[in-house]
């Protein structure tokens, strides 16, 4: 990522989440009555000005990847709560993710983990919008590429003996090798009882010819964005590379199971497609 700008990819995701609640039939997927509040004016300004553009098969497809990490992220996080004693959230590149404002847990902690210029930029949108921002919530500023995790969040309090749900949505695929290897060294090291949900994504030369298409012209723009693409895995080499550090898959879901347990039976077309895209279950072992 630039130094000094927040993340792109950051304001394009959290767009997806709000067009989701003003575009798509009810039920949705993923309720966020802050995902449109917390928008820039100008970006609020354009959802509402292009509702076609949101039934395009590929927007609706992104889309609706991004609805169902989020909804199967916090459905993780809940199960933790009531399951496994979980009493803290870690967000890892929250971007513009309301979860924390959205805490039904007085007595979990939220710790939102971004680099330090996306999360100022949140800042100033949660202070222009005037959302209510709980005490339960705590901000930590971490580039994963040059700092260390672990020792800003000691200097944020977070406890490294409570079992901890942290969700990691849209950020694997920006890092390097390195960067996750450090993050997951740390995630690893909670106590078991401690779950992790990310997505990933397939490399091209996984991907049948037509989603190879559709991965480069993502690619592209995500490059453009500044932000490249760095980072893939298969579930095979993933399944391989977690337990180096501790974790596990408990679930590692493709389009077909995710369609099957969050969008079976819509008809407005809010349909995952494709098989780049996937979403690990990990737990502390
Ligand atoms: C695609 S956005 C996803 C944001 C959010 N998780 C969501 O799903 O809406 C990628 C996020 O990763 C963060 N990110 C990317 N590289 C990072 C790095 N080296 N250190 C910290 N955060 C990083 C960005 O700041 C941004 O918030």
């Amino acid at each position: 990522m630039d130094e000094a700008r927040p993340s792109h990819t950051a304001l394009r995701v959290a767009m997806r989440r709000a067009a989701h609640q003003l575009h798509d039939a009810r039920p949705l997927v993923f309720e966020d009555p802050f995902a449109v509040p917390i928008l820039p004016p100008d970006a609020r300004a354009e959802l509402q000005r292009t509702p076609a553009a949101s039934r395009k098969p590929f927007s609706a497809a992104l889309r609706a990847f991004m609805v169902c990490r989020a909804r199967f992220a916090e459905d993780v996080l809940s199960a933790g709560v009531r399951e496994h004693g979980v009493r803290q959230a870690l967000i890892l590149g929250a971007g513009l993710d309301t979860f924390a404002l959205r805490n039904p847990y007085r007595d979990v902690r939220v710790f939102e983990v971004d680099h330090p210029a996306t999360q100022s930029w949140k800042r100033e949108l949660l202070a222009a919008s005037e959302l209510p921002v709980p005490d339960t919530l705590s901000h930590v500023p971490v580039d994963f590429e040059r700092q260390s995790l672990r020792e800003q969040l000691s200097h944020a309090g977070f406890d490294f003996n409570q079992p901890t749900a942290t969700t990691w949505l849209g950020v694997v695929p920006y890092l390097t090798r390195e960067a996750f290897a450090g993050t997951a060294r740390v995630l690893g090291g909670l106590p078991v009882g401690s779950s992790l949900v990310f997505d990933y994504s397939q490399p091209r030369e996984v991907l049948p010819f037509t989603e190879q298409l559709m991965h480069d012209s993502l690619s592209a723009r995500v490059a453009q964005a500044g932000e490249p693409f760095q980072l893939f895995f298969t579930p095979h080499s993933l399944a391989d590379e977690l337990p180096r550090y501790d974790l596990t898959v408990v679930e590692d879901l493709n389009s077909d199971a995710l369609n099957a347990r969050y969008l079976a039976h819509r008809t407005d077309g809010l349909h995952l497609r494709g098989k780049a895209g996937r979403l690990c279950h990990a737990e502390v072992t």
